[in-house]
């Protein structure tokens, strides 16, 4: 059955969230307040790069089942469901930023002329449920009926480069709420991609998982499952630094222990650890949470700090090679969080950037889609990685772009005045990299090749 939807912010979750719900058959409405955003997605353009996004933009726009506006009033009216997936940006002390949700739900309950089942989407404290509810309680108009709203929480899961894929076909699906006909009607809007039943729908014969709860046990689950996969990130990088000491692999290491199921390979690739817009947030949230609530979280805490010395020790390990850095050239592959995207966001490698530039070295950056004028200050960027390379004592690759693989490394030896590469995200076969004349130096691998490869 087609749901009448409203996405209420047009971030990397609202556009994917619309988008993927036109694409799933539903009658969609976005709602956009920011201007600019609107006439480009209006136009079928989402305002970040994000892949095959724009093309689920167009055919829903073109379809006629997606639509986006920067009206509330015609939000309200063409919708039964409302997706609420403003921004909730780190605010003070640890906790998350609610300023936009607020107004959002003032709004809201201003124009609730009938009933309307509100979800929360993206990421928000835990014990949102019951502080919007009141919130909604005290916006409504008077004489308005509580019976106009129930609340859903509905968390999301999608990672950036990968949001169209994650949402439609998520790991499981979570709905938290206490009203049964609410959190029914939200499963039936999930019920195509639960089912798989939409154009190019991949795994049709399994059912998607879903997961009924309470809804702040919904808030937790998404809070939990990102600490877990940030503390999964600095347990292996906290291995190689036992491995940088014993002279073992960190990568032999992680790829032996992802073989046991109980373990599980992704997420233990040790490098300079993770940023983005989600983990450091969502931990100091969950820390800043546990410590409201009078727990200390000792793992998390320890999480956060190994993911912060991580990028310290980057420029530990290039001062400790070139001795000066002031006057050092240095050339940095990677400016993005991660591979397949432009977002800059808590990225390690702008951090990193920015601690050599603030020691005197002169930095020059390429990454393959940040823009060029979207660098951290004092950067100077490079229109490929040869030319990032040019008279530099040194390379650093600081994002795990595959593309930096097929680099010929011998033709980088000879743009550089030094010798040396640091690979911040271990992404070269150190071998390779020797065999081009370069001293390798990765996070927790060996300083030298070993005597004995045995085919694997
Ligand atoms: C993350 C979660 O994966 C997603 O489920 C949630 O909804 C939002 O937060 P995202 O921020 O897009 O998604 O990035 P992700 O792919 O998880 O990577 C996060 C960071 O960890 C990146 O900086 C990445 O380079 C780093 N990382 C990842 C590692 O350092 N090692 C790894 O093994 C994996």
């Amino acid at each position: 059955m087609r749901s009448r939807i409203s996405v209420i912010g047009s971030g990397y979750v609202g556009t994917v969230a619309a988008a993927c719900f036109a694409h799933v058959g539903h009658q969609v409405t976005g709602l956009e307040i920011d201007p600019d955003k609107l006439v480009s997605l209006r136009r079928g353009r989402a305002p970040f790069h994000e892949a095959g996004l724009d093309d689920l933009l167009g055919s829903g726009l073109s379809s006629g089942r997606l639509s986006f506006t920067g009206d509330m009033v015609r939000a309200m009216d063409r919708s039964d469901i409302v997706f609420i997936c403003v921004g909730t940006p780190l605010g003070r002390e640890g906790h998350p930023d609610m300023s936009a949700t607020e107004s959002v739900a003032r709004a809201v309950a201003g124009n609730l002329r009938f009933p309307h089942i509100l979800v929360t989407k993206s990421t928000v404290p835990i014990g949102t449920g019951r502080w919007l509810a009141t919130v909604l309680e005290d916006s409504l108009p008077a004489g308005s009926s509580r019976e106009l709203f129930r609340i859903v929480s509905n968390p999301e899961f999608l990672r950036e480069g990968n949001a169209v894929q994650d949402f439609l076909h998520p790991d499981r699906v979570v709905l938290g709420g206490d009203d049964e006909v609410a959190l029914a009607a939200v499963a039936d809007a999930y019920g195509p991609i639960l089912e798989r039943d939409f154009p190019e729908a991949q795994h049709r014969a399994q059912r998607v998982p879903l997961v009924f709860t309470d809804i702040t046990t919904a808030e937790t689950i998404k809070y939990a499952s990102n600490s877990f996969l940030a503390t999964k990130i600095s347990f292996v990088n906290e291995i190689a630094r036992i491995c940088e000491r014993v002279g073992a692999d960190v990568t032999e290491v992680s790829a032996a222990m992802g073989l046991d199921p109980r373990i599980g390979g992704q997420f233990l690739d040790a490098g300079m650890g993770w940023g983005g817009s989600c983990f450091g947030k969502d931990v100091h949230a969950l820390v800043a949470t546990a410590q409201r609530y009078g727990y200390r979280p000792r793992i998390l805490e320890a999480a956060l700090a190994v993911n912060r010395d991580q990028r310290v020790l980057v420029v530990d390990e290039l001062l400790g090679h070139l001795k000066l850095l002031a006057g050092a050239r240095l050339g940095v592959l990677g400016l993005a969080f991660k591979p397949g995207t432009d977002d800059l966001r808590d990225s390690p490698a702008v951090e990193i950037c920015e601690r050599l530039v603030d020691n005197g070295a002169v930095v020059t950056a390429y990454d393959p889609m940040v823009p060029q004028a979207a660098g951290p200050p004092g950067v100077r960027r490079a229109p490929g990685p040869l030319e990032a390379a040019e008279c530099a004592d040194a390379i650093l690759v600081a994002t795990e772009w595959p593309q930096f693989l097929s680099l010929d490394l011998h033709r980088l030896r000879e743009r550089m005045r030094g010798r040396l590469l640091v690979d911040g995200r271990n992404l070269f076969d150190p071998a390779r990299v020797r065999a081009a004349g370069l001293e390798y130096v990765g996070v927790g691998r060996r300083s030298s090749a070993p005597g004995l490869l045995l085919p694997v």
